[in-house]
């Protein structure tokens, strides 16, 4: 049987709204805007979670969430308006990082993604725009408006949680895109290489069945990653070699995604994961990999 309400509608309303190219005039001069604003590079690592290995948007907006939510509870208990109104600050005060976090990982996306991603920042910014009156009313002892301006507030901000569901479990932005990779190579020692074939210093594209690793060789040391980048799965094979204090990475081609060869460490954004790593072996001088 299939869940409640209407899933075609949905489905059909989510496809449109990917394809409303009409949203372009609006997404691609603010794309440039937000990379010409949040440029440091440190910066945007940090905004992408690369210090981490995780993306920051979704704790911070589960943060930002969770405060508006119980402060919606508490808006429908008698006597609550202190803590409410608390709840409703903080949730704003958490509001403008949440936001630049996920305006900034935002830039980075595809077309059809950012035209969901724009209607999910447009609701957000109007949601936080009524907690921002709401905020003003509570504070000046007007408990009742400050409570349907939360109530509105609150509506539309689920109603944005939506899309960005959908930005992320539907189109797959800001996921790791290289993990589901893993599940494509059988358990077991796979040969990838001869060692006396690789070049010192220079990675090279091979595959496990039909899944393209990188192979690295550095002196004796041999280690293989995925190939298909982690953040939108470009070709790293195709990626620039550049030294990160004394460690070769491996520079994506199509956002800068910039990755240690020797582990997948992920050095720079917007990839917000590590690039996986294979287990390696050498055998009769033939680099075997297996799962990690
Ligand atoms: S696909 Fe975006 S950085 Fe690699």
């Amino acid at each position: 049987m299939r869940g409640q309400g209407n899933p075609e509608l949905m489905r059909q309303l989510m496809t449109r709204l990917e394809q409303a190219s009409g949203l372009d005039r609006i997404s691609d001069p603010l794309q440039r805007a937000l990379q010409a604003v949040v440029k440091p590079r440190t910066l945007r690592d940090a905004l992408h979670g690369v210090p981490t290995g995780h993306a920051v948007h979704p704790a911070l907006a589960s943060f930002t969430l969770g405060s508006l939510t119980s402060a919606a509870i508490l808006d429908l208990i008698r006597g609550q308006e202190v803590p409410a109104t608390t709840l409703v600050g903080v949730g704003m005060t958490a509001a403008p990082l949440t936001a630049l976090a996920g305006a900034t990982d935002w830039s980075e996306l595809d077309k059809e993604q950012r035209r969901v991603g724009l209607v999910h920042l447009a609701a957000n910014v109007v949601a936080l725009g009524l907690y921002g009156g709401s905020l003003l009313a509570r504070l000046n002892g007007d408990h009742s408006r400050g409570r349907m301006l939360g109530f509105a507030g609150f509506g539309l901000l689920n109603a944005s949680a939506y899309l960005g569901g959908h930005l992320a479990y539907v189109q797959g932005a800001q996921v790791n895109q290289a993990a589901t990779e893993l599940h494509r190579i059988s358990d077991g020692w796979h040969p990838v290489a001869d060692v006396s074939a690789l070049p010192h210093g220079m990675p090279v594209s091979r595959s496990i069945g039909e899944v393209p690793v990188l192979v690295y060789r550095n002196g004796d040391s041999v280690s293989v990653l995925l190939e298909r980048c982690g953040h939108e799965t470009g070709p790293l094979g195709e990626g620039h070699v550049v030294d990160i204090d004394g460690d070769a990475c491996v520079e994506c081609p199509w956002h800068g995604s910039t990755f240690r060869l020797r582990d997948g460490l992920v050095m720079h954004g917007p990839a917000g994961s590590d690039q996986p790593v294979l287990r390696t072996r050498i055998v009769n001088d033939v680099v075997e990999a297996n799962l990690p």
